[in-house]
């Protein structure tokens, strides 16, 4: 491990352009379940068809509504872990260090990250399902059993979290594509990559001449790639990483 965590750090230590990607498993260690976990993951516990897609929320809203209520009250319960706050450092001794998510959560932000491409959404942020104006969540939402209703138009305030069938935001997408394809290395951690079109984007960062890291306990379809492939939680394996750079 040693050994792979120097090669990372010497493919590092020069670069002037670096992205990361980053996916469930980097919350993990923070509390926060993971999708695709046989036993905890949260896709194996619910069905995604009911919980996260138009004909889910047409069907029942108020059950889609409490459980985002529900993994809302769930991260805000949680810190950030020694991943996303090394992530966070990790940031500022580059030239330009681009920091794209596919998780809801905010823990980047409250980790210290300043800017974050949220590929699938955000928790923390609400909108009409019928006219997009962006909505408030007020105290009395949370516990809340049907979603409340926009003010504007009467239809239903949904989070603004990418659900299956639907696109990527653009702004984001748009960063996320020119990342990739500027950055020297790319770090990809805690994800299955699997769901597309994120995991398009070490692809296109390989295509382009960087390398891959890649941060995982376990493999994945991206760990061929991997120019480096760390097989550590990330809480341990990125602190690591930030040490050695530091060391010199
Ligand atoms: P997954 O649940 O598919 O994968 C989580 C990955 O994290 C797995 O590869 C684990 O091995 C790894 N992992 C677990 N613990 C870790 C740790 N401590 N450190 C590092 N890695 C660890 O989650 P995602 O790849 O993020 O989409 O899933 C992608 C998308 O699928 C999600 O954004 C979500 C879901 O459907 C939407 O909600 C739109």
């Amino acid at each position: 491990m040693h050994k792979r965590l120097a090669a990372a750090a010497a493919l590092l230590r020069d670069a002037q352009a670096v992205a990361c990607l980053t996916g469930a498993g980097v919350s993990a260690e923070s509390g926060v379940a993971t999708f695709r976990d046989a036993a905890t993951g949260l896709w194996s516990k619910f069905d995604p068809q009911q919980l996260a897609s138009q004909a889910g929320f047409a069907a029942d809203p108020g059950l889609v509504w409490r459980w985002y209520m529900d993994r809302l009250q769930k991260i805000s319960s949680v810190q950030p872990n020694p991943g996303h706050i090394a992530l966070a450092k990790l940031a500022a001794r580059f030239a330009q260090f681009d920091l794209i998510t596919q998780n809801i959560d905010d823990l980047h932000e409250r980790g210290g990250s300043p800017t974050v491409y949220h590929l699938h959404g955000s928790i923390t942020r609400y909108r009409c399902n019928r006219c997009a104006a962006p909505y408030t969540l007020q105290p009395q939402d949370i516990t809340a059993q049907t979603p409340p209703v926009c003010p504007r138009c009467r239809g239903p305030i949904r989070p603004d979290i990418v659900w299956f069938g639907e696109m990527l935001p653009h702004h984001e997408m748009e960063e996320a594509w020119r990342a990739a394809r500027e950055c020297e290395m790319m770090l990809v951690v805690g994800t299955s990559g699997i769901v597309y079109p994120a995991a398009q984007l070490p692809q296109l960062a390989l295509q382009h001449g960087a390398t891959i890291i890649e941060i995982n306990p376990d493999p994945t379809p991206l760990t061929p790639i991997a120019g480096v492939a760390l097989q550590a939680p990330s809480g341990e394996a990125l602190p690591a990483l930030l040490e050695l750079l530091d060391a010199g």
